[in-house]
């Protein structure tokens, strides 16, 4: 594969020297890009020797006229490059990512770059630990970039505490990884429901919840960046539709249901994460309701359940339900698994799972199987979710 390693101006520059040697062993082609501040501590010759290709350090070639070829340097490498590595990732490099700075080659090319990005930070702990750099790396987490976290230990400055970049087997892993994620959707069509629905009670009320859509668009956006066509069936939400999805905009349970009947055919994976009313008022008033001291009781009845209809209707597709409880998580979502007759079920906690950046969740899979994602941003569990909905479609293949 086509990787670019960015080298950031830390002391950990030199573990990047061993970081390409480990890349090349594994058979990628590596093209470094070193910062300014890079080359204070590591010359570029070192790469150059170890990978025999020329180190990219400016967005101008110094001494040289500059070429016409030099202005889109970074948009052909952007073109070109498969995976983006940097390491050791700087505080500095952390925040002009963040904030889409293009100040140098590195942070260019970062910005033409759509592909997978695996960022290795390492600095002074307080440095890490400050609310800037924190809330840094949490923009890149939220942007699907894989942080591999410093380690704890001895620092170069003297103190100790997490700073250190990590093993260099660890950012290996991550890049292998991203690679294996890159393209493995491709060819391939996912449904996805996100967000809540609306019910009206009358021309101004309606009945909702708390879902934000972050986990649906998150599903959405992993499954178009493993290179998968996307269709997604929104309710109301505030976020901008990922680039490529093809929105569907629905408000009621009714309209999300004839939405997901109208495009299954299309679809192979179908991953229901929207938060669909379970009741609605079935005869809407015309008249917004006048307020009085009167008490007002609605009666309300049960809305279509999708996915339950889906499950008799599904045929070879991955079918994978979500499941939201206070309690009894487990037990609730393998019920749900077997009675909606999903593939799998992705079970997570109320109080954890709305509108949060992060989640917790466990998969039930038809095979029985129990997995355990861990906590994470909700982008990261995207993959996790979607690497298990592949291992286990070869799992039930390999069953037939
Ligand atoms: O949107 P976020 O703020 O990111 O929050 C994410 C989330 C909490 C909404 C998401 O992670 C989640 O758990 N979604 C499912 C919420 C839910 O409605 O769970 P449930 O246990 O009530 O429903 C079980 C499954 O049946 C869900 O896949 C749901 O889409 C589906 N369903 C439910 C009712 C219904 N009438 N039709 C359905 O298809």
């Amino acid at each position: 594969m086509n990787l670019v390693l960015g080298v950031g101006g830390g002391i950990a520059a030199y573990k990047a020297a061993e970081l390409a040697r480990a890349l090349l062993e594994r058979g990628h082609n590596v093209q470094v890009v070193m910062t300014r501040a890079a080359r204070q501590f590591v010359r570029p010759l070192t790469f150059a020797a170890l990978t025999g290709r020329e180190v990219i350090t400016d967005l101008f070639p110094r001494g040289s006229q500059p070429a016409l070829a030099s202005a889109t340097e970074h948009i052909r490498l952007a073109q070109e490059c498969e995976l983006l590595v940097v390491a050791p990732a700087t505080a500095d490099l952390l925040a002009r990512f963040a904030h889409g700075l293009a100040d140098e080659f590195l942070t260019a090319l970062y910005l033409a770059f759509p592909g997978p990005v695996v960022l290795a930070p390492a600095m002074n702990a307080n440095m890490w630990r400050h609310p800037a750099t924190q809330a840094n790396v949490e923009t890149l987490r939220q942007r699907g970039h894989l942080i591999v976290e410093p380690e704890e230990g001895p620092l170069a400055c003297g103190m100790v505490g997490p700073g250190r970049l990590a093993e260099l087997s660890r950012i290996v892993q991550a890049v292998e990884a991203a690679a294996a994620r890159r393209r493995d959707l491709e060819g391939e069509c996912v449904l996805v429901t996100a967000g809540p629905t609306l019910e009206p009670l009358d021309p101004v009320r309606f009945i909702s919840n708390r879902s934000s859509g972050k986990m649906g668009y998150a599903l959405a956006e992993a499954a178009l960046a493993r290179g998968a066509r996307v269709i997604l069936i929104s309710g109301p939400v505030h976020l901008p539709p990922p680039p490529g999805a093809e929105l569907v905009r629905v408000e009621t349970a009714a309209e999300m249901r004839q939405a997901v009947l109208d495009r299954l055919s299309e679809a192979g994976i179908v991953i229901k994460a929207a938060a669909v009313a379970d009741y609605h008022l079935a005869d809407v008033p015309r008249q917004k309701r006048k307020k009085s001291a009167a008490r007002w009781s609605l009666e309300l009845d049960p809305t279509p359940d999708i996915l339950a209809e889906i499950g008799q209707i599904k045929g070879d597709r991955i079918l994978v339900g979500f499941a939201a409880e206070t309690e009894n998580l487990i037990a609730e979502a393998r019920r749900k698994l077997l009675a909606k007759n999903c593939d799998m079920v992705v079970a997570n906690r109320v109080e954890e799972a709305f509108g949060a950046d992060d989640n917790e969740v466990t998969l039930l899979l038809r095979t029985g199987e129990t997995i355990e994602l861990g906590r994470a941003s909700k982008r990261e569990l995207a993959d996790r979710i979607l690497d298990a909905v592949l291992r286990l479609r070869l799992s039930l293949h390999a069953a037939r």
